[in-house]
């Protein structure tokens, strides 16, 4: 009777490819729908002539499954997945592991470990990334939560996982808790900066060269084939040639005003909460926002006046090679900024996370696989307690040689009134990490000046003064304001 390797409940397309794929890895699964003519619907279409076997209860599928029983959950995100978890747990023995491979908050998964633990049930948060496509011929998989379970599901996660070089797969174990999910987070919020980068470039090509939708496919073709070989790349190529039935351009018929469905606000939500300067993913979030103004926008175009009589100095063919390698630079940091927002979480949290094999983890399968990834692994892989990515060998000398470029380009958008969050805010930030001296000093001093908040001197950190700075100032409590 118990016959099947694992359980797959939600058959919607993600479910239906993530059982298909797992199927074609010689895992025999068993699939659930709380909507049961799904099962069987499945079973008759796209299942036929596999060796997948259905259940029309929780409680039939729980006894087809040998043990440790391993069950994938792809629900809705919230209420649905606690509904399936109160549901299971009667029907499950110790040991048995139950995993979300929905969109859950990760900290909903970092209470779900804590609830299952209590109950000896283990519990897996696992990020899924690669869309339809990648779920059926392998997508990027980012598991955490209860490690116990990772050699019972290691076999099935790494066999359907994308895979890199000589054979790589795109699935490691993450780390603790809500890990999994955290990373998963983390990963669409550098997707909402990557992509934003790529608009910027377009930006200045179209606006400042002049460059037609074909001329761009192909300067997009050229660096696929440089370091920044990238997906999102590529299919930006794709899209830039792409013509509509009459023979025109579809994309600047498309209207300038970027959707969203949270996971990049999240990200940028949880740089406030821990404190880490997560920039250009914030604002790649803002630039979305700034871009759904469509209507406010166009009255201001019509009000508002830009620079005028700048020219681009220089051939178009070196400011081309410019706005690339300022791309490259800004990447780096969106990087950089990334990993460190996961260094935090993991101060936060007392997590070990596996910095090395996230790089890995999101080089294939996923959106924002690229080539680019490969070396972040090596970089984590020759120095696991790597403080910033800026300070390894390889993304140190690459920034410097994209240095100049990056200015140039910066400068000279911003002279010919060229909007470039991402690109600015990652120089700004490159600028303000490499400074041993900021100008935070005054800051501390106008908060002591007012609200008597104290500030330590250079030469003795640690002690915190207060200088009585106007000589009539009363007894100013530094509880007073909060500034
Ligand atoms: C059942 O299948 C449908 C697709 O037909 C899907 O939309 C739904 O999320 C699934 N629900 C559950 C809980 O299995
Ligand atoms: C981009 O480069 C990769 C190789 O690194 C290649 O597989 C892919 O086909 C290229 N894309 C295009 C559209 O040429
Ligand atoms: C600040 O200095 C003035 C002038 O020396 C003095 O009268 C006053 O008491 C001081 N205030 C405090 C809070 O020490």
């Amino acid at each position: 009777m118990a016959e099947a390797d694992i359980a797959l409940i939600g058959l919607a397309v993600m479910g239906q490819n993530i059982i298909l794929n797992m199927n074609d890895h010689g895992f025999v699964v068993c699939a659930y729908n709380r909507t049961v003519a799904k099962v069987d619907s499945f079973l008759e279409n796209e299942a036929k002539g596999t060796k997948v076997i259905g259940a029309h209860s929780l409680e039939e599928m729980v006894k087809k499954l040998k043990k440790p029983r391993r069950i994938v959950m792809l629900v809705k995100a919230g209420e649905a997945v606690d509904d399936f978890i109160q549901k299971l747990i009667p029907l499950l023995d110790k040991d048995d592991i139950i995993i979300d491979g929905g969109n859950s908050e990760y900290s909903d998964t970092t209470r779900r470990c804590k609830e299952l633990k209590a109950k000896g049930l283990l519990f897996v948060g696992s990020g899924v990334s690669g869309g339809e496509d990648g779920a059926r011929h392998g997508p990027s998989l980012m598991p955490g939560g209860h490690k116990e379970a990772w050699p019972h599901i290691k076999d099935v996660f790494q066999s359907i996982a994308a895979k890199v070089g000589s054979g790589e797969p795109c699935c490691d174990w993450v780390g603790d808790e809500g890990a999994g999910h955290f990373v998963k987070m983390v990963h669409n919020g550098i997707e909402y900066g990557d992509m934003q980068l790529i608009c910027e470039a377009y930006h200045l090509m179209k606006d400042i060269l002049h460059m037609d939708h074909d001329k761009m496919a192909k300067v997009f073709l050229e660096w696929n084939k440089t370091e920044l070989d990238s997906f999102l790349i590529e299919i930006t190529a794709d899209i830039l040639k792409f013509k509509d039935p009459s023979g025109k351009h579809l994309l600047p018929q498309i209207r300038d005003s970027a959707g969203q469905k949270g996971t990049g606000k999240w990200t940028a939500i949880s740089a406030l909460e821990f404190g880490m300067p997560v920039t250009l993913i914030g604002e790649a979030v803002f630039a979305r926002c700034l871009s759904s103004l469509k209507d406010e926008r166009v009255i201001a175009s019509k009000q508002l006046c830009g620079p005028k009589g700048s020219k681009l100095s220089g051939s178009e063919k070196s400011f081309l090679e410019n706005i690339r390698k300022a791309l490259y630079a800004s990447k780096i940091i969106s990087y950089t900024q990334g990993f460190m927002l996961l260094r935090q979480a993991a101060k936060e949290f007392n997590w070990y996370l596996n910095y090395g094999g996230i790089a890995l983890m999101w080089r294939g399968g996923c959106i924002i696989r690229s080539v680019f990834l490969g070396k972040i692994k090596e970089a984590f892989d020759a120095n696991p307690d790597l403080q910033n990515l800026l300070l390894d060998g390889f993304f140190k000398k690459a920034i410097h040689d994209c240095q100049d470029s990056w200015r140039n380009v910066v400068s000279t958008g911003v002279k010919m009134g060229i909007p470039m969050p991402c690109f600015s805010t990652a120089l700004s930030f490159y600028d303000g990490y490499r400074h041993g001296v900021l100008p935070a000093n005054l800051i501390q001093a106008q908060r002591d000046y007012f609200g008597a908040h104290t500030y330590e001197m250079q030469s003795k950190p640690g002690t915190f003064v207060h200088t009585n700075w106007t000589g009539h100032g009363g007894n100013v409590a530094s509880t007073a304001y909060n500034a």
